[in-house]
């Protein structure tokens, strides 16, 4: 997803700059760009490609100037090249505009302006922004660019500097996030924290619709109504090192190794010493009377979602539906009165999610949501929050964060289950008992990561690789396969184990390596089926099994054991050797793991 900086104070504004587009890289992007304003004559360098590519046209450069904003670019509209990197300036190169979100209403304001006798250099929708500040602009930049946000139409967190206003950054915050970073005598403004952690923890998270301008020493915020506001300021306690990815290559593989310590501060957390589980961000949502929960969340967090349907119905016997945002946000909203939307999201800036919610609250849904980053949309937008505690996650592959969601979601549904006096104490304490072994099993697992590897050597050149699971390991092979395409690129595809021989059955060979997701569960035999079918057709088995199963290894071509525990527990053992598989997968193939081409940490735009 696009990343924005600008900056105005006293550092050499280059270097905070470049600094601050490395570290919103995660984001996921394709090119990037920097504009100055230097003895009130504006500058702009940009460049597709890595921000290498960026920084070795400034090398050497000395920029004097206190003002300045950044971009990285993630294409929606127009490829990933120079022309179409950000910034864009307007023709009399007196405005320069940097824009994260997409302009819905692109198209009918571009003709406007080509009526105009605007020649457009770019094929991006950022543009037009540019030339209607020109074109409105009279005697007062605040005006023309109030003018222009009134009449776009999508979402867009905007950054202008211009030639007319050489001391202040002009800003809107409208459905993509944007921050101010408050420093002495100097000022930020970001798309998130990291870019601009290393230089001041006090930030304003600009609420939607608002606007305003930002000086080196001053900040005037407006609502979307015009109405100047004092903003609240937060401030951060994550501190910078937190994002750094020593002592391992890659943050991914430094998030993978993290989740034994994220599940003990999620139980930490939310379990007090006398096993009673409380979540303090409710806000007063009443669960007792629920009668359906719909989920709704994207991608990984659809995986947990899934998962999350197990164990709320198999716990505290309430419905729970499922549902990918981008679907459930266009879906008639059908009450059956107690129901609550339950959003997943990492980010908390998920547009189809943040898109369902506001669907949901639009027909007087009430709105839980389970989301890591605080002060995120999603975390303010919500009725009731479950934070996920995992701390920053950079790799654009989710690993911890789903560990943190699903054990999150474990004790909701045990928390839910004593709410509504379906479940004892006593079973609470056993369920509660035997999670807080998990993080030792998965350092277990993380212990025998050389034999990941060499699984990884073995299948790293398979061009497709199937994933079966059944019950709550359905939506596990569902989350192995997203691992393996999204960072190693090879087509990967989870199904329901019971689903072979409806049509995917015609895929198996002695080429086709699938994945068995077959510890002891209650479904475990009808898996040894599935397994002995993929064999009977010369398929390749990757089983994974529950240690001390000797039996089912005579139908492996390869096994990998996980410790014995609850079948509900078993998701999250079972997704730690399939992420690093993928990791090693990716690696062998030089893939860029934490960010994968093409992908966004997190997707802002629809
Ligand atoms: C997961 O590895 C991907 N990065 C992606 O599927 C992600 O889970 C999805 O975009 C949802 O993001 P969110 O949890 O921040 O809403």
């Amino acid at each position: 997803m696009c990343g924005i900086i600008g900056y105005i104070g006293d550092r050499d504004i280059s270097s905070v700059l470049l600094v601050g587009l490395e570290r919103l890289s995660y984001r996921g992007y394709d090119s990037s760009g920097i504009a100055v304003i230097s003895s009130n004559e504006l500058s702009i360098w940009k460049k597709a490609g890595k921000i290498q590519e960026l920084s070795r046209i400034l090398s050497g450069m000395t920029i004097h100037s206190n003002i300045g904003i950044g971009h990285t670019r993630w294409a929606t509209h127009g490829v990933p090249n120079d022309i179409n990197s950000h910034p864009h300036l307007d023709s009399s190169k007196k405005f320069c505009i940097v824009h994260n979100g997409i302009i819905e209403n692109y198209l009918e304001l571009k003709n406007e302006l080509i009526n105009d006798g605007v020649l457009f250099r770019s094929q991006t929708d950022t543009e037009v922004i540019s030339h209607l500040i020109s074109k409105y602009y009279t005697d007062s930049v605040e005006e023309a660019f109030q003018k222009t946000i009134q009449r776009l139409k999508g979402s867009f967190a905007l950054s202008l500097i211009s030639e007319y206003l050489p001391d202040q950054i002009l800003f809107v915050r409208k459905g993509s996030p944007l921050i101010v970073g408050l420093g002495k005598n100097e000022n930020f403004i970001s798309s998130d924290i990291n870019a601009i952690l290393n230089h001041t923890k006090e930030v304003i998270y600009l609420e939607d619709g608002h606007y305003g301008s930002l000086s080196q020493t001053s900040l005037t915020v407006f609502s979307e109504k015009g109405k100047k506001v004092t903003p609240k300021i937060s401030s951060i306690n994550w501190n910078p090192e937190d994002s750094e990815k020593q002592p391992y290559d890659h943050y991914m593989l430094k998030e993978i190794h993290e989740q034994p310590h994220v599940v003990r501060k999620i139980i930490s957390k939310y379990v007090s010493n006398d096993n009673k589980i409380n979540f303090t961000h409710l806000n007063g949502l009443d669960l007792s009377n629920i009668s359906r929960f719909i989920i709704q969340a994207c991608g990984t967090s659809w995986h947990a979602g899934l998962i999350g349907k197990y164990l709320i119905e198999q716990y505290a016997n309430v419905v729970a539906e499922v549902d990918i945002s981008s679907e459930f946000r266009y879906r008639r909203m059908i009450s059956h009165g107690n129901d609550v939307v339950l959003a997943i999201s990492q980010s908390g800036e998920t547009a189809d999610t943040l898109a369902g919610i506001h669907e949901a609250k639009s027909h007087f849904f009430p709105v839980l949501s389970f989301v890591n980053v605080k002060n995120s949309t999603i975390d303010r937008e919500s009725d009731g929050v479950v934070y996920s505690h995992s701390g920053q996650e950079i790799g654009v592959a989710s690993t911890k964060n789903f560990t943190a969601q699903l054990t999150s979601i474990y004790l909701f549904s045990i928390f839910l289950a004593r709410v509504k006096n379906v479940m004892t104490p006593e079973e609470a304490d056993k369920h509660l008992n035997e999670l807080k072994k998990i993080p030792e099993y998965i350092e277990n697992i993380l212990n025998q990561a050389e034999k990941f590897k060499k699984l990884a050597d073995k299948y790293y050149l398979s061009n497709q690789i199937l994933f079966i699971g059944r019950g709550m390991n359905y939506p596990s092979s569902l989350e192995g396969a997203l691992k393996l395409k999204e960072i190693s690129y090879i087509h990967a595809t989870g199904y329901a184990a019971g689903e072979l021989k409806h049509g995917p059955i015609a895929l198996i060979d002695s080429k086709l390596p699938v994945v068995c997701i077959a510890p002891d569960t209650s479904t475990y035999d009808k898996m040894l089926s599935n397994i002995q079918e993929v064999k009977s057709r010369k398929g390749k088995t990757i089983i994974i099994a529950t240690e001390g199963n000797k039996e089912i290894k005579q139908y492996a071509d390869d096994i990998i054991y996980i410790p014995k525990t609850t079948e509900d527990l078993t998701p999250l053992l079972v997704s730690i050797p399939l992420q690093l598989f993928s990791y090693y997968v990716a690696l062998n193939l030089d893939c860029d793991v934490d960010q994968p081409r093409n992908l966004a940490k997190s997707v802002t735009v629809e």
